[in-house]
């Protein structure tokens, strides 16, 4: 069936669905456990934590995030899929239940992450595991079509992003040694497109976070004005059609086991 016959809402579905297998599912399919519990934290519109949960009826997936109306472009009505809407610092799990937490693109919105991490392994079991995927970089020929300064300015804002913490990826080996989670592998990889529907679904998304909290985020803080806005989506859906477009990210993905409890020993 072509996208042309769908509604806008099931095009979208489509869209986020392939979104989720082709980023994320590749990265936690070798971690996924044949049954127990798993938390996704920042699921978003919920399409991995779906993906996730149709890999096995075993298992029960638990999708939060601390703003749950993305959720209407996908169906929640999986038996063994729960959505949750929490703050990931304060997350609504049992310590020690949890056999895998994976958190795909939330990290860098995370303040402090080590708050969120300190939950992390206290709701997983020993021997559970979290797996953290964060993009560190995007090469495009956007800047052909927009300003890429107050892209760039507009992004780094809403990102958190600081001069002590350029990229928070690169802190997550250091913060989970601390909490005695112990490495199972680091990896980088790169997602590169060239295809018409790769370069649309990043235009699109890229344009839904314009529209979003982040566009809104940018606005208010003043560090770009509504016309400057409209313009750099303007710029990016011409950039979606221009027959040379590339884009290219890459990704830090870590697989990491919480190791026994450290003892206190109070002399
Ligand atoms: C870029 S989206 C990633 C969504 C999804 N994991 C994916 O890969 O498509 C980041 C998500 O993190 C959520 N988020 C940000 N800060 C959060 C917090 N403190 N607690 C829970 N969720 C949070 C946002 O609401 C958003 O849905």
């Amino acid at each position: 069936m072509s996208n042309y016959s769908l509604g806008h809402g099931e095009v979208m579905m489509e869209r986020f669905k392939q979104r989720a297998i082709t980023d994320g599912s590749r990265f936690i399919e070798p971690v996924i456990p044949s049954k127990g519990v798993i938390v996704d934290i920042g699921c978003g519109n919920g399409a991995l934590a779906s993906w996730v949960a149709n890999t096995s009826g075993r298992l029960g997936v638990f999708a939060v995030d601390q703003d749950l109306h993305q959720l209407t472009l996908v169906n929640p009505t999986q038996p063994n899929l729960s959505y949750i809407e929490s703050n990931a610092d304060a997350l609504p799990f049992a310590s020690n239940s949890v056999d895998l937490v994976y958190l795909h693109a939330v990290c860098m919105y995370l303040t402090p992450l080590s708050t969120v991490l300190e939950e992390c392994y206290r709701i997983l079991k020993t021997g559970g595991k979290i797996a953290l995927r964060n993009g560190l970089s995007v090469v495009n020929n956007m800047g052909l079509f927009i300003d890429e300064t107050a892209f760039d300015n507009l992004l780094n804002h809403s990102l958190k992003k600081n001069v002590d913490n350029p990229n928070v990826a690169f802190t997550i080996p250091s913060l989970l040694n601390e909490l005695n989670f112990l490495e199972v592998s680091v990896n980088t990889s790169i997602e590169s497109s060239k295809s018409h529907e790769e370069i649309q679904q990043v235009a699109n998304s890229t344009i839904e976070l314009l529209d979003g909290k982040i566009g809104q985020d940018a606005l208010q803080y003043l560090k770009i004005n509504s016309s400057e806005l409209e313009s750099l989506k303007l710029g990016i859906t011409q950039w979606s059609r221009y027959d040379k477009a590339y884009n290219k990210a890459v990704w830090l993905e870590h697989i990491y086991i919480k190791g026994p409890q450290k003892t206190i020993v109070n002399l």
